[in-house]
């Protein structure tokens, strides 16, 4: 009998995805602090607030009237109307509610709008740095990420006449990601009007505007790209409730996108998972028509922490950093100290930057090259602000020791 290996069952298409950066240092974090080291971690992609209290009751309430069965695959038609208004009153976009279409979480929502437009071959434009999600989904679609990189020096968002230059006769979708995970950048109205004015020239493209953080925003205002004239045909938008609300864990998102676009989405989710949760849709109702308190209070907190880590971060020398205008990210360039030494340790690059912060001094950040981007680090300051002011202190004394 031939032995059998199950690992040579695997598809190619798994094959094709690399497991993402942030679990393997959040994996190595956990690690190290199962050990017994007092290991920080500013890893974290999600809020460390519960989610607001009326929101939660609101979610009792509806399981407690029944609302515990299958929901309609496209979404219950009251959180549909609401959102419908909600992206009209605040983002100036006109979706009707069949456009609109309820998913387990904002990945969900990507991962049916790449599988209802994209075949295999087809190109996506990716500005770096990215959400590193976005790739793997891609690649799992058949379609090729197409990468354009920015660098610091441009605040992390490249200039309309790059994004041009990567356009070909395959490119289907440009993903949009402002505020940005894990640069923070915001794209003004004005840098979107440049982009929009490309991609009105093709006639096969589209662009997915992804604003999950668009209520944690610090010093400019949030713009959605699909409210420029003649986008809104161009776009699919693409928000959730995870980050503003603090209900990562609730798993609901939506998209809004044209008719055609937001049926086949819908087609893709039915094939793949059905409906979101029913009692999650009606708590979100309350999310989104109830007090926001907690939301302004959670952004205040975000504020006072970038803050901090700013000035933290300014303050050692060989650091180059853009105050990020929204999300609780800061994405210091870090590239001065690759070749630089301290004891046996050679910095060469982000990731060796990452595993020595972690392994020496006991900070957990995720390299930017999970990001398709070189040079930097991501560091969340979704973190208490003891933690905070202890790993800064740390890794203040850990890159001014490098010579
Ligand atoms: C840019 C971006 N989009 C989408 C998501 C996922 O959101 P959800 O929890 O709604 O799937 C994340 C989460 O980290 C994100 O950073």
């Amino acid at each position: 009998m031939t032995s059998f290996n199950p690992a040579n069952q695997l598809s190619r298409r798994t094959s094709a995805v690399e497991e993402a950066a942030i679990i393997v240092m959040a994996g190595k974090a956990r690690q190290l602090k199962a050990q017994g080291k007092d290991v920080i971690s500013l890893t974290l992609g999600e809020p460390d607030f519960d989610t607001p209290r009326h929101i939660r009751d609101a979610a009792t309430k509806a399981m407690n009237d029944g609302f515990t069965h299958y929901a309609p695959v496209p979404g219950m038609a009251d959180i549909k109307q609401a959102l419908s208004e909600k992206l009209k009153a605040e983002n100036n976009l006109d979706y009707a509610p069949n456009e609109i279409i309820m998913s387990n979480g904002a990945k969900q929502s990507f991962t049916n709008a790449i599988f209802a437009t994209i075949d295999p071959g087809d190109e996506v434009i990716l500005l770096a740095p990215y959400w590193v999600a976005y790739e793997g989904i891609i690649k799992m679609a058949g379609g090729v990420p197409i990468i354009v990189q920015s660098g610091a020096d441009e605040g992390f968002k490249p200039p309309a006449e790059r994004i041009a230059a990567a356009i070909t006769d395959k490119t289907r979708l440009l993903v949009i990601n402002s505020p940005c995970n894990p640069s923070g950048a915001m794209f003004t109205r004005s840098e979107l009007e440049n982009i929009a004015a490309i991609v009105l020239q093709h006639p096969h493209l589209m662009v997915i505007s992804d604003e999950i953080y668009e209520y944690i925003t610090f010093d400019e205002e949030h713009f959605s790209i699909g409210s420029l004239p003649d986008m809104i045909e161009r776009t699919i938008t693409i928000n959730g409730f995870s980050k503003g609300f603090a209900m990562t864990g609730w798993r609901l998102g939506y998209s809004a996108g044209p008719a055609p676009i937001a049926a086949a989405m819908s087609k893709v989710q039915g094939a793949l998972t059905a409906g979101a949760n029913a009692f999650v849709q009606k708590a979100a109702i309350s999310a989104l028509t109830g007090p926001r308190d907690d939301v302004e209070t959670m952004r205040q907190s975000y504020l006072e922490r970038r803050n901090l880590v700013v000035s933290a971060l300014e303050a050692i020398k060989g650091i180059s950093l853009n105050t990020p205008p929204g999300t609780f990210y800061a994405f210091p360039d870090i590239s001065s100290f690759f070749g630089k030494t301290s004891g046996n340790t050679r910095i060469n690059d982000c990731n060796d930057m990452c595993n020595w912060l972690l392994e020496e001094h006991l900070v957990a950040t995720v390299p930017g090259s999970a990001f398709g981007n070189e040079t930097s680090l991501r560091i969340s300051f979704a973190a208490s602000v003891d933690d905070l002011k202890l790993a800064l202190e740390r890794i203040t004394r850990a890159l001014n020791s490098l010579a």
